[in-house]
């Protein structure tokens, strides 16, 4: 008999323990054990509820029982999760998570921490909720140089910019629906300024170095300028705007950053839609590999995270493939970093021309302003002109 606790009893908790109860046949056969929660932690009372019986409020009770194998911290936020998680490996135990803010901030310490105690760290759900890809970058793309991470890898944002792209409407309408409909936090700013694709971008881009990438360092640019009209202009170019984390070989060494962009039709992530996330991988053997499904909600996360916990429990004594080392990746500049720009703006032709040279224009039936897409440009050549010209009401970057 395996024991298990879950920390934190919210959407991921509960979904956890839900399937851990409602699969408990298939995960027994896949861990080859009986496993069974013996604590959940929750400041809250769930009276009625089926943890009723497991649920404490002190997390002494599951750190000095030795019973305790596995600890599934889904409480989100930092602390007390670090100092949690940290004293569980300590004590002997392997933990799982879904927090990509503590995975992103201590991953490779708790890795480390993990692996000196023949224990295991896992965070599966951290990146892409429902979706594998942390496994498959740490145990399976092992014989490629990986050129490029892509990502849309937050399903609130690609929720309300699906929306607003299908009905037409407006960024702060789309947002209160989605709030309305338990999609968009109360406080929706780590989704829709780009902080939660950041981390995650991190996290994979650390992974595929062995290093730590600060996500602080990462260019980070969210949604909330984009607009009705700028949907227009997609629609007309035969695009489509995504918010994209990347993290790519562009020839001067690794660029990484989170920002909105215009993708074309046959890009791989066009028809990523709704809450689904998508993320592409481009190794130097393998080519193209593209993973997509659910990137949020409460049972396609906890999938991942038991998926976790049944690693945990088939490697009990022994630490699994996780390498993350704390020595910093130097990212390259992302200022020199090239690519072509859209713009809208109340300037003429001659105006437009006059600071960018030859630019395509773009007809979207919008009255009193033009739209326009420049040459290649770096981020700093761009910016340089965008200042000169001072006329832009809008501008997205085009994804190749
Ligand atoms: N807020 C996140 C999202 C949850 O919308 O993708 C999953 O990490």
């Amino acid at each position: 008999m395996i024991k298990v606790a879950i920390l934190g009893y919210g959407t991921v908790g509960s979904g956890v323990f839900e399937i851990i109860k409602e699969n408990k046949d298939i995960i027994n056969e896949k861990t080859d054990n009986e496993v069974e929660v013996k604590y959940v932690l929750d400041l809250r009372d769930f009276p009625g509820d089926p943890c009723e019986n497991v649920l404490v409020h002190d997390y002494d009770v599951i750190l000095n029982d030795p019973e305790v194998e596995v600890v599934v911290e889904v409480m989100g936020g930092l602390h007390p999760a670090y100092e949690f998680v940290k004293s569980a490996l300590e004590a002997g135990k392997s933990a799982c998570t879904s927090n990509k803010e503590l995975v992103a901030k201590y991953g490779a310490e708790l890795v480390n921490i993990a692996e000196s105690h023949n224990r295991n760290f896992l965070f599966e759900a951290a990146v892409g909720g429902g979706i594998p890809i942390i496994r498959p970058l740490n145990m399976h793309i092992t014989a490629d140089a990986i050129q490029e991470i892509e990502g849309i890898m937050n399903g609130t944002t690609n929720y309300i910019m699906t929306k607003m792209a299908r009905e037409g409407a407006d960024f702060e309408e789309v947002l209160k629906e989605a709030q309305e409909l338990g999609y968009a936090e109360r406080d929706p700013s780590a989704d829709v300024e780009g902080y939660d694709a950041v981390r995650k971008i991190a996290i994979l881009a650390s992974l595929a170095t062995e290093k730590t990438v600060d996500f602080e360092k990462i260019y980070t640019e969210g949604i909330t300028n984009i607009t009705a009209t700028d949907f227009k202009y997609a629609k007309a170019m035969d695009r489509s705007i995504k918010l994209i984390a990347k993290f790519k070989n562009e020839g001067d060494g690794y660029v990484a950053s989170v920002s909105p962009r215009l993708i074309a039709k046959d890009h791989p992530l066009y028809n990523v839609n709704d809450v689904v996330n998508g993320i592409l991988i481009k190794g130097n053997m393998v080519g193209d590999l593209v993973f997509i499904g659910s990137g949020a909600g409460k049972l396609p996360t906890a999938s991942a995270v038991v998926s976790d916990v049944v690693d945990c429990i088939r490697h009990l004594n022994v630490s699994t493939t996780v390498i993350w080392n704390e020595e910093e990746y130097q990212l390259a500049d992302f200022s020199q970093s090239k690519k072509k720009f859209f713009l809208r703006t109340t300037a003429s032709k001659e105006e437009i021309e006059e600071v960018f040279g030859y630019v395509t224009y773009i007809d979207a039936n919008v009255d009193g302003e033009l739209g326009f897409v420049t040459a290649k440009l770096t981020e700093e050549e761009f910016s340089e002109k965008e200042l000169a010209f001072g006329k832009t009401i809008t501008r997205i970057r085009m994804e190749d």
